[in-house]
């Protein structure tokens, strides 16, 4: 068992293959965190901590006159809330009697095979061959106020998830304001921060910034995970690089408001926790209520921030995401969006359907615009009824027509919203957010949903089904274009309105299930404005996400390198789109654009009958390259070879018994007499001889990864190189 309990110590270890996790039952029955990082064996790490007085931090309730023992200073696993504890709030709860307090002791625990799960939330799954869990129940002090933690263990994988489950068994009601999932005082705070933020269009940008005293925190308030921070974090150790030093991921199962925050105390220390928003949440625990708090991917990686992408890769592609098409390969496909827009008919998508086939391309996705009276961005959704006067024919005649081409059908639908000139808003004015007495804000001229009421979905679910049976659908891209406000429920009474916005993430959940449990091999695609919902929750449920709306291959570089430090190449949607591109005008040869296309679930957005015959058979050959790496592009260990600052973005697929490997450079800076660019290969075997496809050249694997390759370098902007090297 990874998990392991020491009676005498009163330790809780947890080990994984190369890291170690572990609390401690400590004075007064307070649940301690002792230690995380890499693998020790055995030993209480509890010596590390020193009970001392420390000024103006008030010394624990029931320790008396002892002066040692203060909650603002012990490591805790949960922490307390008003009874000594200044530093960030983790469960913040009111109880009936009106008293604001949360002192949690441990009561037991319990260690099973097998992962646990959370009902209605998206989690990492397991049986018991690949995971353990360990809850450890914790109580307040002086009420009937539980708080079941929950730990999910992947031995192999290095990872162990954390969730909890909070109930109050008192009479009277508690009210609770603030909760996180998970929440880990480190003892020393000499630590970067890792933050990955954006705008439509620029999702994920990396920053890494030192954690100063005080709180340093990211979060969403729009609702959904967001383009502007992602529910991803990294400490890490001042030192550390791709491949040296200490980190720690943290990936949130959620699609909604999150906040994620990290506290360096007085005395140095670091606290860090990940849970929901807590403005405009506010929780009624009714006696017996339990409530459950979604699920955090953890990781430690002690060589380096590629090592815990890797981890974090493996897991998320393995064992978060589900379907048939987790492990297969996606179709490739075309996507009618750029090449058309609003401007199409059913002919015109046939006839692309049937130039497509001749370049090998697999699928034809329809996407905004077929439904409702939808012929611009400000009409139509919520009304999910082909428009076949547009179309001029059914959508069972133009998937059939598809289907006689050769090529599978799909389709593209925004279930969350409606606009105002809408049939369904003519019904029912009153399932979109607002209000009351004021006019809800529009974005993109639309209007959300609110999914939290059962009849929203349940018209959603039966407009879903109808599309997805009449025809031979093989796709669906769920998009979702604003962010929400005006979030307000007339279902609830004003007293629970704090819980209209969980209410809605958990409506999005159990739609999503039922059509997925439904259309079990229909290949989901989230979106939200490109990668706006790009979390580990919405990943639970479709297999990969449009990446971005920006599609110019060199911004996608930047974009997609920020998403590779948690997400997988497999989950990332990426297409070859026209040029001069449609977002910023700019120009990159095709070759460039399958490169980058390539690192993620490759398709075409364009329009292919307007592609020079030279361009279509690069489309065809593109198509076969793709076919032949997609093992390694999928399942292959990804590497981060440069930052998106240098003169050429590199990265590097290697496959995991390392007999084959893909680099993909792209240069991003033209000059002049410019230096010689030489970079290092990474994740080869260094005994093996490695034999270059094209020029035929052998190398060790030592000296790809010591001494480095020569990159070419061609007179052009913008120029792209793949090096294909299998063992020999
Ligand atoms: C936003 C998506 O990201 C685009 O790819 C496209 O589907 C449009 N919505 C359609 O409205």
């Amino acid at each position: 068992m990874a998990i392991c309990y020491d009676e005498n110590a009163k330790t809780i270890s947890i080990d994984t293959e190369h890291t170690t996790y572990q609390m401690k039952i400590g004075p007064y029955g307070v649940l301690l965190h002792t230690y995380y990082g890499k693998r020790i064996s055995g030993e209480d790490m509890s010596y590390l901590f020193r009970y001392s007085d420390i000024g103006f931090s008030t010394a624990m309730g029931d320790a008396g006159m002892d002066r040692t023992v203060s909650l603002d200073t012990m490591p805790q696993e949960m922490p307390s809330f008003n009874v000594g504890d200044y530093r960030a709030e983790g469960i913040r709860v009111q109880h009936g009697d009106g008293s604001y307090a949360l002192d949690l002791r441990y009561v037991s625990h319990d260690i099973t095979r097998g992962k646990y799960s959370l009902k209605g939330l998206p989690a990492m799954y397991g049986g018991s061959e690949t995971a353990e869990t360990l809850k450890v129940v914790l109580k307040d002090r002086a009420k009937e106020f539980y708080v079941t933690l929950l730990y999910g263990v992947y031995e192999e994988l290095d990872i162990i998830t954390r969730a909890c489950l909070i109930e109050n068994r008192e009479e009277k009601t508690a009210v609770m304001d603030k909760a996180v999932s998970m929440s880990m005082d480190f003892l020393t705070g000499d630590m970067d921060i890792y933050t990955f933020n954006g705008r439509h269009e620029m999702e994920r940008e990396v920053e890494r910034r030192k954690l100063g005293r005080g709180i340093t925190s990211v979060g969403s308030l729009r609702g959904t995970s967001s383009h502007q921070h992602n529910p991803f974090v990294i400490l890490c150790s001042s030192d550390t690089e791709e491949e040296y030093g200490e980190c720690y991921g943290f990936s949130y199962v959620y699609s909604g408001n999150f906040l994620a925050e990290a506290e360096i105390s007085q005395r140095d220390q670091l606290r860090f926790a990940m849970g929901i928003h807590p403005s405009r949440f506010r929780i009624l625990l009714e006696k017996g209520r339990v409530f459950a708090m979604p699920e955090v991917i953890m990781s430690y990686s002690g060589s380096g921030l590629g090592r815990l992408s890797i981890q974090f890769h493996r897991a998320i592609r393995n064992y978060l995401c589900r379907g048939k098409y987790k492990n297969s390969r996606r179709p490739v496909l075309i996507n009618n969006w750029e090449a058309t827009y609003f401007d199409f008919t059913g002919e015109k998508l046939i006839s692309i359907a049937e130039e497509a086939a001749k370049l090998g391309i697999e699928m034809l996705v329809m996407d905004d615009g077929w439904f409702g009276k939808r012929n611009l961005d400000e009409s139509g959704l919520g009304d999910w009824i082909p428009n076949e006067e547009k179309l001029g024919m059914s959508l069972k005649e133009l998937v059939e027509r598809v289907r006689e081409k050769g090529l599978a059908f799909g389709i593209w639908i925004e279930p969350e919203m409606v606009s105002e000139d809408s049939l369904l808003y003519q019904e029912h004015p009153d399932w979109a957010f607002a209000l009351p007495g004021r006019t809800p804000g529009r974005g993109r001229c639309q209007l959300v949903l609110d999914l939290g009421r059962e009849c929203v979905r349940e018209y959603l679910y039966q407009a879903i089904c109808k599309i997805l049976d009449t025809g031979d659908i093989s796709y669906v891209k769920w998009d979702m274009n604003r962010s929400i406000c005006d979030v307000y429920n007339p279902e609830l009474p004003p007293e629970q309105q704090g819980e209209a916005g969980h209410k809605y993430i958990l409506g999005l959940y159990d739609l999503l299930e039922r059509i997925t449990a439904r259309y079990p091999d229909v290949l989901l695609e989230g979106c939200s404005g490109g990668g706006g919902r790009f979390d580990a929750g919405m990943l639970y449920y479709s297999p990969q996400i449009w990446c971005s709306d920006d599609t110019d291959a060199i911004e996608r570089l930047k974009i997609q390198y920020g998403t590779s430090f948690c997400y997988p190449v497999s989950t990332v949607g990426s297409h070859v789109s026209a040029c001069p591109n449609h977002q910023n005008g700019r120009i990159t040869p095709l070759h460039t654009r399958g490169v980058v296309a390539m690192a993620g679930t490759f398709g075409y957005e364009l329009d292919i009958s307007k592609m020079s015959d030279q361009d279509k058979e690069e489309v065809k050959e593109q198509i076969e390259d793709y076919k032949k790496y997609f093992d390694l592009v999928q399942d292959g260990d990804y590497y981060r070879l440069t930052k998106p600052e240098e003169d050429f973005t590199v990265w590097q697929f290697v496959s995991r018994d390392r007999e084959k490997s893909l680099v993909n450079a792209v240069m991003t800076s033209a000059k002049a007499n410019a230096p010689d660019y030489i970079i290092r290969l990474k994740g080869l075997d260094p005994e093996s001889r490695y034999k270059e496809e094209g020029s035929g050249k052998i190398y060790q694997g030592s000296a790809l990864m010591w001494g480095g390759y020569l990159l070419p370098r061609e007179i052009g902007e913008y120029q792209s190189y793949q090096l294909y090297f299998v063992r020999v």
